[in-house]
């Protein structure tokens, strides 16, 4: 069989590790040939296709990122968009298509197999960790061993200076990075998009760490919105998803905190460093494992599923359930952490 493989939405540590358990295991164990797309579907749309063998996909385990490119085109918006991917498939004599992505290249790959035939398998990344039907997405351990490093590091120079240090992690819906990594690196203040905050307790919680004499560490996610506003943002601009650029709240935060308790505050926005550079050993096992779980899949055409983690199991179920609902932060796991506030 000849498998075509792509990465689409935004990059993600482990993509490559993917890749190259797909390319391994279906090439050793099964014979299939493969094909990666450019730049997710912007790739299967144009026909820009670069040949996936064993060869192209030693070295780039550890590497951060993906051989493959990545774009968030979205072929539901383009004109003729599922004619010109079936086109690509059958010039290039494609028989299966491998789509590793979050909900969205997940959701179009749902869309393709059920109502136009397409036969697509999903691997599930995001550094968010918000797909409901897996435990856990890769790229998400190395978010949070970043962030967690850098409010390590940020402890020491707040205390020295005695100022308020406001984290901005990412996460557009769900507060999973800010939570793993304020418990982690013993935040003071941890918050997150799940659950609106209070401005006036967030400067309580400041002032009373400050009264023991140590310097406050805020974690805030980027979806996080304080109970009587909106989402802070930095300008409106929207992509193919119709998802909004998100960042803002953390400044928001650091001058508000300024405005009313009178203590210096700074922002660090991580941004783009969570998702950059090697993946954890974490990262690399689960994306290995689901590469060679979707190989399997493929060749058990088993199209309109996606490999997920149940436990330390690897299983199948179906693409349109994995994206049907995002995982988010559950109140009671919220309220855990509070006992560390302040
Ligand atoms: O979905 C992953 C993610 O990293 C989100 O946490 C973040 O909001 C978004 O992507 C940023 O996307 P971009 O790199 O396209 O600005």
């Amino acid at each position: 069989m000849r498998v075509g493989v792509l990465t689409g939405g935004g990059d993600c540590p482990g993509l490559n590790a993917v890749i190259r358990a797909v390319v391994r295991k279906g090439t050793q164990e099964y014979g299939h040939t493969f094909a990666g797309f450019r730049d997710g579907w912007r790739g299967a749309l144009r026909g820009d296709v670069r040949p996936l063998d064993i060869a192209a996909v030693r070295g780039i385990l550890p590497r951060g990122g993906t051989v493959l490119g990545s774009s968030r085109t979205n072929p539901f918006r383009e004109d003729d968009g599922v004619r010109r991917i079936k086109e690509t498939l059958a010039k290039e004599e494609i028989e299966a298509l491998i789509a590793i992505g979050g909900e969205d290249t997940l959701g179009v790959a749902a869309r393709l197999w059920e109502e136009h035939g397409v036969p697509c398998v999903g691997v599930p990344k995001t550094i968010d960790n918000d797909l409901s039907a897996t435990d856990y997405t890769f790229g998400f351990d190395t978010a949070v061993g970043v962030a967690t490093e850098a409010i390590d590091r940020l402890h020491t120079t707040a205390e020295s200076h005695m100022r308020v240090l406001v984290v901005e992690v990412m996460g557009r819906h769900a507060g999973w990075i800010a939570l793993h990594s304020g418990l982690a690196g013993g935040a003071n203040v941890v918050l997150i998009p799940e659950q609106r905050f209070d401005i006036e307790q967030v400067c309580a919680w400041i002032e009373s760490r400050f009264r023991v004499r140590y310097a406050p560490i805020v974690v805030v996610a980027e979806g996080a919105m304080p109970k009587d506003g909106q989402m802070v943002l930095k300008d409106g601009s929207t992509d193919a998803f119709g998802h909004v650029r998100l960042s803002g709240v953390g400044e928001w935060l650091a001058a508000e905190i300024e405005r009313r308790t009178g203590k210096e505050a700074r922002t660090t926005v991580l941004g783009h460093t969570q998702r950059g550079g090697t993946p954890s050993a974490f990262d690399r096992w689960l994306a290995t494992r689901f590469g060679l779980h979707a190989v399997d899949a493929v060749h058990a055409r088993d199209f309109g599923s996606m490999v997920a983690l149940r436990g330390t199991d690897i299983v199948r179920v179906p693409l349109a359930e994995a994206t049907a609902q995002l995982k988010t932060v559950d109140p009671a796991l919220y309220a855990e952490a509070g006992v560390f506030f302040g």
